[in-house]
């Protein structure tokens, strides 16, 4: 796979790429403008989603003065889950059902942007059963009925890019696994990002976060180029997730470049606002970026690896359930998918890997890319591997079992993988050091 690949003539291939608009803002202070900007959307009583950690913060207050300020009503729905369920779902669909809201405003982490997407769905269509509108094959992924009302994304962390895509995950808890919506019409109808709400981040939250951003980066960049895809029978509805592209290219790069030169001294060096603001942006870059190429298999091993937790706590969540945090169950899997993935696209490795400061670059990128990843894991506490969340040789079949089930991400790897070769990235993913 190279670029030059992109513009081959394939027969019955896909020949053309597209980038839906994003409509985000971008800077320091800029929470302060929900108001104006919700009154431009034409609302006048608003839904607020929130969780119970980001309720308490005066980020929060900021966004609801600015409302206030505009003369628009609001009502604070705080009961939103880290890791939101079909259950934390419900209830969230309730609240929205209970009031006659002409718009949503979200503020917090990616479960909390997440919910509010799958609420301004289901509150304005009711669907028939509770699964119609997830990804096949666990639901039907029917689409939206009509236009949705306005949504408001406000991150206060950075990374899940979930202000920009139109994807909401949620475990589904009866059969024990991740359910996604992706549909065009959940997507917010404006992202509010502030870089200014990293300043009560902990430090290993930054961590996992510009851990998840790189992996986006690295996984969209190394995706099947779109040009592999089929051509769609029917160019106006062409797929959201269209793999590696030009587009995606540019963000991704330089994504993963400010990821290389800002996520050390963000950990470090938790007063020094600069490089938070830096990881921020990034963060927004990459999720552009794989909001139209898609991720792979990280991700597509991190359902397993969240979905089958059993003991670990990590410092910075909530500490009443075990739990690996997003970004750590993504990048666990990262270094070993890099080496066994290496060869089939080395090109495409040795630029991320050039792009994240890896100075020497030999034969094997995929191994070079590993090595500078594996060296700001340690740097900033990352878990070593699968091993350091509690894994062990034992798991390695009910990991693939799972992992092999996420087919929209491991589908989009750069070459087709079996079963077996998936277990093989899992017991290389075990330990790095
Ligand atoms: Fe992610």
């Amino acid at each position: 796979m190279t670029d030059s690949n992109y513009f081959e003539p394939r027969p019955r291939g896909e020949h053309a790429v597209v980038l839906e608009g994003n409509k985000e803002i971008f800077g320091a202070g800029a929470l302060a403008e929900v108001g104006a900007h919700a009154k431009s959307l034409g609302m006048h009583r608003v839904a607020l989603y929130t969780d119970a950690r980001v309720g308490k913060l005066h980020w929060l207050e900021i966004v609801l003065q600015s409302l206030r300020d505009r003369g628009i009503g609001v009502s604070v729905f705080d009961g939103v889950e880290i890791e939101p369920t079909e259950r934390s779902l419900k209830a969230a669909i309730r609240f929205a059902e209970a009031d006659d809201f002409d718009g949503f405003v979200s503020v917090g982490g990616g479960s909390v942007m997440d919910t509010c997407k799958a609420v301004s769905l289901y509150a304005s269509y009711p669907p028939s059963h509770f699964l119609d509108y997830v990804n096949q094959p666990l639901g039907k992924a029917l689409p939206a009925p009509g236009p949705l009302k306005p949504h408001i994304a406000c991150p206060t962390t950075f990374g899940t890019a979930s202000e920009c895509t139109n994807v909401a995950i949620f475990n589904f808890l009866d059969s024990g696994t991740k359910a996604g919506i992706s549909n065009r019409a959940i997507k917010p109808s404006l992202g509010i990002i502030d870089p200014d709400a990293l300043r009560t981040l902990p430090a290993q939250v930054v961590a996992a976060n510009g851990m998840d951003v790189f992996s986006h980066a690295v996984e969209s960049f190394t995706a099947r180029p779109f040009t592999h895809r089929p051509a769609p029978e029917d160019p106006a509805v062409r797929p959201v997730i269209q793999g590696a592209n030009p587009f995606s290219d540019l963000n991704c790069l330089e994504a993963i470049r400010l990821i290389g030169e800002n996520l050390v001294k963000a950990v470090r060096d938790p007063e020094d606002f600069a490089v938070r603001e830096k990881l921020s942006f990034a963060g927004l870059l990459a999720g552009i970026g794989f909001g139209t190429a898609g991720c792979n298999l990280p991700h597509g091993m991190s359902y397993a690896v969240s979905g089958l937790v059993k003991d670990y706590y990590a410092e910075g969540w909530p500490r009443d359930h075990a739990l690996v945090p997003h970004g750590f169950s993504v990048i666990i899997n990262a270094p070993s998918v890099f080496r066994f993935m290496g060869p089939t696209c080395p090109d495409r490795h040795a630029q991320a890997a050039r792009a994240l400061g890896v100075a020497e670059i030999g034969q094997r990128p995929g191994d070079d890319l590993a090595r500078g990843v594996i060296e700001i894991m340690r740097a900033i506490g990352v878990p070593n591997g699968l091993s350091g969340v509690g894994y062990t040789m034992d798991d390695l079949d009910a990991l693939t079992e799972k992992g092999w089930k996420q087919r929209r991400v491991v589908d989009n790897a750069a070459r087709p993988v079996s079963k077996e070769e998936l277990k093989e990235m899992f017991a290389g993913a075990m330990s790095y050091w």
